[in-house]
């Protein structure tokens, strides 16, 4: 692999002076974006979508592109009728291609199995029947938990064609985080496997659902995939997937639903403890995921394989393995492990072996090959890339100029794609072929959306200026509501700027002096680590619920590798015994956190102080403690209440004792 002369030249300039990118004339040649799409969506917005809405099968026709005459609850394409899971499967095998691989699955211990579109309509088929027979029906709520087995994709699907909605809950999390996300939403139906490979060696998966199933009445029945032979205890609610799932018919007639059902719940962290059930309906967002997957990464169904590293846990699962991919008749690699098992090399070997042309994944990870070195993907035949993504959080210059050189041979267009679990599909990105990339900018919305940065007052701010990012138009893959909490809905997304209509994302951004914007990170108290969405508050809470802690402030402090690293500063109970501050406790708490909600969340520091620092409303201020944990000087006190406490917290924190 090339590398720039002088590149750490290049990487100091990047900060301060923008670099562009022009694409190929080959690339711009070929693309599936033209210029063109910009100026189309400009001149007729809902035009615009019907016609991208013409890239699925309807079986009824739609009268009327957008109703937004009950805003904020937007309807897309209404009286259009449309099966989900026939558009992402079925329609590919009418079409003749039966025998394209759908998916290349690659297992962690080293297994591999291709599914063909055809194999993936009897394998959805059968799972359809399997959950029909088990009482599922149109709107039955069906919880997933697993790791990324083609089953977890099978019965995605088979939920889709009947009807029913899914809620995947990521594999990672814990049984009490599982556990209320299917009582918030009424779960009859929970499927799982009995384990989960991890870093090599199988990990049971099936006792967390037992203990989260023990506490949610609702679940009638536990469909478990056998994925690593793990011994599983046994309740009269288990049935397992080869039994019943194999036993079925392989046929089976899926029901158009009209585009306002349905489709999805993903639980998604808010500003508040209870995580929000973000939910999703079919037609809009199937459009949207479509036409984004189209033109974002130039997908060409013939001769593309593609691979997005998500896991289906989580919104880039659910859009972009799932959804936009299939409905477009991708080829595509799903891979189940973690990237360094058994070696840092693990993800190179799979783009030669696949020849892997269009890569998504978040910078965290990307950050974390920087760490293991270039010389790893050096070893491997990339030459077959020629479109790599980024998602997550904003992705620094340095790592982007990295991604580009060394994985994409200092060629390909590379796409930062800015969107949310909310907006279900991408809203801001280059085009690649058509826009100059600019590392670190996720630059323009695609056409057909309206984005904007903004000030306090809601107006614009002038190119080099800062603000709030608010989407200022109605979008089709717009979520349609947290389920059962339409008032928090409205206070989340649309409050904030509620005179002007707009939906606030939560995050900064900035227009540079070419108009192109920068995302600048969360301006809530949303904590974003390895690109996954984490509320301060629901630290926080896991932690006043261990015995030893009185109180709790969590922040998200810069972190070189995971975007955010978590920090939570504590302050014990009174009776918690001397020891209380010891390595042992501080360990106690973490692993009290990762029972609570799951590793991802367990604090990366922990730090035992004597006061929090508070407004004289007792809001506490984060902004200082932020300062504390990125070993800044620590800002403006004049609001706090008592302002020695922030000097209370230095000493004790110079006293030591505070890192595990
Ligand atoms: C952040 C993931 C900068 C942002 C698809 C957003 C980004 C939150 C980018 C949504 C990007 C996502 N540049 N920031 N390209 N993509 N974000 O719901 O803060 O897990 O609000 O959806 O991630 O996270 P979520």
């Amino acid at each position: 692999m090339t590398q720039s002369p002088g590149q750490g030249q290049a990487l100091d300039n990047l900060l301060t002076e923008s670099r562009t990118f022009p694409p190929s004339d080959e690339f711009a040649a070929q693309a599936n974006a033209k210029p063109e799409l910009y100026e189309e969506a400009k001149a007729d917005r809902e035009a615009f979508w019907a016609k991208q809405a013409e890239r699925l099968h309807w079986d009824t026709k739609w009268t009327q592109v957008l109703d937004w005459s009950n805003a904020p609850f937007a309807k897309w394409f209404v009286g259009g009728k449309l099966n989900v899971a026939y558009n992402c499967v079925d329609r590919h095998v009418e079409s003749g291609h039966g025998d394209q691989v759908a998916i290349h699955w690659e297992g962690e211990p080293g297994d591999s199995r291709a599914i063909t579109y055809g194999e993936l309509q009897r394998e959805v088929s059968k799972a359809a029947n399997a959950l029909a027979s088990l009482g599922i029906g149109a709107e039955d709520r069906v919880a997933i938990y697993m790791p990324m087995v083609p089953e977890a994709i099978f019965a995605m699907l088979a939920c889709a064609r009947l009807g029913a909605m899914h809620s995947v809950v990521f594999g990672g999390f814990s049984a009490e985080a599982l556990r209320t996300r299917i009582e918030d939403s009424s779960c009859k139906l929970v499927i799982t496997t009995d384990g989960q490979y991890r870093r090599g060696n199988p990990a049971p998966l099936k006792p967390a659902v037992d203990e989260a199933v023990a506490g949610a009445p609702s679940v009638e029945k536990v469909l478990v995939v056998k994925r690593t032979n793990t011994e599983v205890a046994w309740t009269d609610k288990d049935v397992w997937w080869h039994e019943l799932v194999d036993a079925q018919s392989d046929q089976h007639t899926p029901e158009a639903f009209d585009s306002e059902h349905p489709l999805f719940i993903l639980y998604t962290s808010g500003t508040t403890g209870k995580p929000k059930g973000i939910l999703h309906t079919s037609g809009g967002y199937l459009t949207q995921a479509s036409y984004t997957h189209h033109n974002v990464f130039d997908l060409k169904p013939d001769t593309d394989v593609y691979w997005c590293t998500a896991d289906i846990g989580w919104v880039t699962g659910h859009s972009y393995i799932v959804y936009g991919p299939l409905s477009n008749r991708v080829t595509q690699v799903v891979y189940e492990g973690t990237p360094n098992t058994p070696h840092e090399g693990r993800h190179w070997e799979i783009v030669q072996k696949y020849g892997v042309s269009i890569y998504y994944t978040a910078p965290t990870l990307i950050r974390t090959f920087m760490k293991w070195g270039a010389d790893i993907p050096a070893k491997y035949d990339l030459s077959s890339l020629r479109v790599l993504g980024s998602v997550g959080e904003p992705i620094n210059p340095e790592a982007w100029i990295w991604y580009r050189e060394n994985v994409g041979g200092g060629k390909t267009p590379i796409v930062d794609t800015w969107w949310q679990t909310e907006t279900g599909a991408i809203m801001i990105s280059p085009l690649p072929g058509v826009v100059s990339t600019k590392p670190g900018s996720a630059q323009r919305p695609l056409p057909g959306i309206g984005a904007k940065v903004v000030n306090d007052e809601g107006v614009e701010v002038p190119h080099g200026g800062g603000g709030y990012l608010v989407l200022d138009e109605p979008w089709p893959s717009m979520l349609r509501g947290i389920w059962g909490d339409e008032e928090r809905y409205r206070d989340t997304y649309w409050s904030r700027f509620a005179e002007q209509g707009f939906y606030f994302a939560g995050d900064g951004a900035k227009y540079d002096d070419d108009g192109d914007i920068w995302l600048l990170g969360r301006v809530d108290d949303v904590m974003n680590v390895s690109g996954h969405r984490i509320s301060t508050t629901e630290v926080e809470s896991a932690l006043v619920s261990h015995p030893t802690v009185a109180e709790a402030a969590v922040v998200g402090a810069s972190d070189a590798t995971t975007g955010q690293g978590i920090v939570a500063f504590v302050i014990l109970r009174g009776g918690a015994g001397s020891d209380a501050g010891g390595a042992e406790a501080i360990k106690a708490l973490r692993d009290h956190v990762a029972k609570e909600i799951g590793p991802i969340a367990k604090p990366r520091q922990i730090m035992v102080v004597p006061e929090l620092p508070k407004t004289r409303s007792g809001k506490i201020m984060r902004r200082l403690l932020r300062d504390v944990a990125e070993n800044r000087a620590v800002g403006d006190v004049t609001t706090l209440a008592d302002s020695s406490v922030m000097d209370l917290i230095s000493a004790g924190l110079q006293s030591g004792k505070s890192e595990d």
